[in-house]
């Protein structure tokens, strides 16, 4: 029997052999280089940085031209100004800075965010990033499809020309973080694997909005996950870990916090199962506690290494994906009914 010590730990994720399939996910921890270190010390196998954003880059682009040209077109003394321009360190400066620091300070593969919703000056960024050395990128696809007149198939077919679009402008390895509430999953997600992506990330909480009752106000509060989060990304990679084959590599995001999460979510298929919400929590040093609860259920249960687990589960029940659904929640159903009484925590 294999002591908890021996298992081996590694698996490959985009391409990238790593130590371990606990990885930090974009997060305030892994945004500056003491907090990498933390977690690379505490044993993650990678890390995400956080997001490059968007709205970031736009805001400031536009800002900087509105400023360029206001100077030209009215005082060629405003080119005085311009020390402030030259010097100017953009966002996304900033954040090329933070990962080749970051890169240069861990061992584990580095992995660069984009958060993106329009294809526009994106490649250029993810050119950018792809040349400070990191390893993959992560394409954080983030949008709230608001126009009645916006179809589904729209909505995916410019996901996926984004997707595709950066996919094709760097040679490194490319994942991307999905939202759950795309109408036709399966279907979309071998979409984005056909578009050139590495590997997919399921799944990107949204943060939604809340109202104060008292100046009526909306109120944006980041919460930090709950346990039962991990039951959607776990269906998920389930399901579609069969569907896609080996090829595609799959990271759980959302609700992995403990030991058991991480075996579940390799258990149904994913190569590696990522952590933020409980690092904020617990710390750093949490790794090293996931780590060993990791070792030591796949070493009571006569498994010597992750790729011995993983897939084992989805391989052996999603044969009809389709039919496991129904079965299950016919069965979710009937375990409530046939239930004598459950306490509602805030409703007796
Ligand atoms: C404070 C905070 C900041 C985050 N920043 C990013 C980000 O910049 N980019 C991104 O793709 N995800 C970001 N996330 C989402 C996490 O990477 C992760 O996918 C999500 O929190 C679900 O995982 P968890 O249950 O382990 O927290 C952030 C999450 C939190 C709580």
């Amino acid at each position: 029997m294999t002591g908890p010590g021996s298992v081996d730990l590694r698996t490959t994720y985009l391409g990238l052999q790593l130590s371990s399939p606990i990885v930090a996910s974009a997060g305030p921890l892994t945004r500056d280089v003491d907090g990498a270190k933390a977690l690379a010390d505490a044993g993650v196998g990678a890390l995400v940085l956080p997001s490059l954003f968007e709205e970031e880059i736009v805001a400031e682009e536009v800002g900087l031209s509105l400023a360029l040209e206001a100077g030209s077109q009215h005082f060629a003394e405003a080119l005085d100004y311009f020390p402030t321009v030259t010097s100017f360190t953009s966002m996304a400066d900033q954040y090329l800075e933070q990962l080749e620091q970051t890169k240069k300070a861990v061992e584990v593969p580095v992995i660069a965010s984009l958060n993106a919703s329009s294809t526009g000056g994106w490649v250029r960024y993810a050119k950018l990033l792809a040349e400070t050395g990191v390893d993959a990128l992560e394409l954080n696809v983030y949008r709230v499809p608001t126009d009645p007149q916006l179809t589904a198939a729209q909505v995916e077919d410019t996901d996926l020309a984004l997707i595709a679009n950066v996919c094709a402008s760097v040679s490194l390895p490319v994942a991307v973080k999905l939202s759950p509430y795309y109408s036709s999953m399966a279907s979309f997600a071998s979409r984005v694997v056909a578009s050139g992506a590495s590997g997919l990330v399921l799944f990107n909480r949204f943060y939604q909005p809340d109202l104060d009752l008292e100046t009526m106000d909306v109120v944006s509060k980041v919460e930090l996950s709950r346990a039962w989060e991990l039951r959607l990304p776990l269906r998920w990679i389930a399901i579609l870990r069969p569907q896609l084959g080996p090829g595609p590599s799959l990271a759980a995001t959302s609700g992995v916090h403990t030991g058991s999460d991480v075996v579940k979510v390799l258990a149904v298929g994913s190569d590696v199962a990522m952590m933020t919400s409980a690092l904020l929590r617990l710390g750093p040093t949490h790794v090293s506690f996931v780590e060993s609860e990791l070792r030591s259920w796949l070493a009571g249960h006569d498994y010597t290494s992750v790729a011995e687990l993983r897939g084992s589960v989805s391989q052996a029940t999603s044969i009809d994906a389709s039919a496991f659904e129904r079965a299950n929640y016919l069965k979710t159903l009937h375990s409530w009914m046939t239930v004598d009484q459950h306490p509602v925590p805030g409703l007796d």
